[in-house]
């Protein structure tokens, strides 16, 4: 694996997930892996799980993780081509990552969209300068669209939680949006459906209001209902998640609490497994019943961030000893 920005990265899904699990059972299988290495963690936004999961990842393989966080602590980096930096920005990407890249053996990037143009978010210039300025292999830690270290958990932890169901039926997915008091980035969403699709093992549900339809890129293969109850029926996992519209770029086009997931409406499922990548507003988007009752996997799937993390730097770790 040179990269790791997507699940176009990823040759064999369930390859992966079983070397995760692997990490799992053993932190330490590979500790020497990654000595006398280093792997740069670049905050331009605000993080928790993935911040910590992937530090403690890169030293359970034995590695340095150095910590920056450019948003709040470095320099305001200018991304624009040709650009007159003649206004607040002091840095251009140019300059600050090929920098990066002698000091690292990896960098690792999160960037947010701006939710103002799609154009911009879409293309993914941000992450894609790192790449192409860095010279060293670019792990995603979230960009403007998509989050695949929190896909690729995703798929671990329904490895994990997989409901006993007759030969040859497969689970029941249901991605569902769920409220919020702010617009939010679609990158959790995108992901999820694009990992789901790729991983290929799972029926795959898409619920939302009107307006809130996915890119097309990322649901293709996916059923896509505006009637949240209907999607929900006999489902085995479902994924709670807001989004902001794609459509309607960026906009908050429905507040309507009926959508928050509670026990009467996981009544329709198959005992479902509950999942949200958190952070997540309680009561807002995921009620208290379910957070703190006995089908929610959330703070599982957290954890599961490491094994995740480890197993994606073991695999870059690999193919650079191999060039
Ligand atoms: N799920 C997730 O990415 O959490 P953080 O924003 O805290 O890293």
């Amino acid at each position: 694996m040179q990269q790791f920005l997507s699940v176009d990265d990823v040759s064999n899904i369930d390859l992966l997930v079983q070397q995760a699990l692997a990490y799992k059972a053993d932190p330490y299988r590979d500790r020497e892996l990654g000595r006398s290495k280093r792997i740069g963690l670049l905050f331009l936004n605000p993080s928790m799980r993935t911040r910590l999961s992937t530090q403690v990842a890169a030293q359970n393989l034995g590695m340095e993780a150095i910590v920056f966080n450019v948003g709040s602590e470095g320099w305001a980096l200018e991304f624009a081509e040709g650009a007159i930096m003649n206004g607040t920005t002091v840095e251009h990407v140019k300059d600050a990552a090929p920098v990066m890249g002698n000091y690292f053996d990896i960098l690792a990037i999160r960037t947010f969209p701006s939710l103002k143009s799609r154009e911009e978010d879409y293309s993914e210039a941000y992450i894609r300068q790192f790449v192409k300025y860095a010279g060293i292999p670019v792990v995603s830690l979230e960009s403007a669209t998509l989050h695949p270290l929190q896909s690729l958990t995703d798929i671990i932890t329904m490895t994990e939680a997989l409901p006993a169901l007759p030969p040859g039926k497969k689970p029941k997915v249901v991605l569902t949006w769920a409220p919020h008091v702010k617009a939010l980035p679609q990158c959790v969403a995108n992901s999820f459906a694009q990992w789901v699709n790729a991983w290929g093992q799972a029926d795959f549900v898409v619920t939302h209001p009107e307006g809130y339809e996915l890119d097309t890129r990322f649901t293709n293969g996916a059923t896509i209902m505006h009637d949240q109850e209907m999607a929900l029926k006999d489902s085995d996992f479902v994924y709670v998640k807001n989004w902001s519209a794609y459509s309607d770029y960026g906009k908050v086009l429905c507040t309507d609490e009926a959508w928050m997931l509670n026990n009467a409406k996981l009544q329709l499922t198959n005992n479902a497994k509950v999942m949200h990548c958190l952070p997540v507003r309680r009561n807002v988007e995921l009620s208290d019943e379910i957070l703190d009752g006995p089908n929610s996997l959330v703070t599982r799937e957290a954890s599961n961030r490491v094994w995740a993390a480890q197993a994606v730097l073991a695999e870059i770790l690999r193919s650079s000893i191999k060039r």
